[in-house]
């Protein structure tokens, strides 16, 4: 399958987001990455539901919503309601994982495990045949343009080795410091969705979501 580049608005100039996300759906962006933070869970706030309800009408590429919030569970129908496509949560968010995991389903929409940099593979595994992205964080979260974490790579090909040997229906994505100088890597370790904020936004958003694309598929070789 072909590597998907997932831009994430957090990067994106807000006082025109709207012509920020159709330019990105314009030049080839295969997901939308929405940047959902509570101040609690993560030291920031972003955006809402209501905001992914204004831009919805913009573009036809699907929006990836990643919450990181403390009570993800109580989010779901506003997110569904807003129009996202899938949603992904913290498996350290304080809830039944399992329980959130079903509600997602439940809701229409596809879900997604998010780990932090810190958080081993193993405590995805009793998951991984419920969800369909498992997204690994290079940062940690709560910002865009900090420095990927190289520290992760390992589990990134960990991830890659498990859902290969199960059989299991699941995308690795990363999500964190991806440029054009980290995509090869992550690729060449086995992740099929690269997030990349401010590798992509604001400026030349074409020809960074192109370059990022290259660079990835060159390092991938499958
Ligand atoms: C970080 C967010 C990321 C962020 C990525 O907490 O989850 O999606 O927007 O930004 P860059 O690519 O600049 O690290
Ligand atoms: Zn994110």
């Amino acid at each position: 399958m072909a590597i998907k580049i997932a831009p994430s608005i957090l990067s994106a100039r807000f006082d025109r987001l709207g012509d920020q996300v159709k330019e990105a759906g314009e030049a080839g962006a295969d997901l939308l990455h929405i940047d959902i933070m509570d101040g609690h869970f993560v030291p920031n706030l972003t955006m809402g539901p209501a905001l992914v309800k204004s831009i919805r009408p913009i573009t036809k590429v699907p929006f990836d919503t990643h919450l990181m919030v403390t009570h993800p569970q109580d989010f779901i129908t506003a997110f569904a309601d807003a129009g996202t496509n899938d949603l992904t949560v913290h498996v350290e968010s304080d809830h039944d994982v399992r329980a959130t995991i079903r509600a997602i389903r439940d809701a229409g929409l596809t879900p997604g495990l998010v780990l932090n940099p810190a958080t081993p593979f193993e405590k995805a595994v009793p998951y991984l045949a419920d969800v369909s992205l498992l997204l690994l964080m290079t940062v940690h979260p709560g910002f865009s343009g900090q420095a990927f974490r190289a520290e992760v790579v390992p589990k990134i090909r960990e991830a890659r080795a498990y859902i290969d040997k199960e059989g299991l229906d699941v995308e690795v994505e990363v999500d964190g410091g991806i440029k054009v100088d980290t995509a090869p890597i992550v690729a060449k370790a086995g992740a099929d969705i690269l997030v990349s904020g401010s590798g992509i936004f604001p400026d030349r958003i074409r020809e960074n979501l192109k370059a990022i694309r290259a660079a990835a598929e060159k390092a991938r070789g499958r």
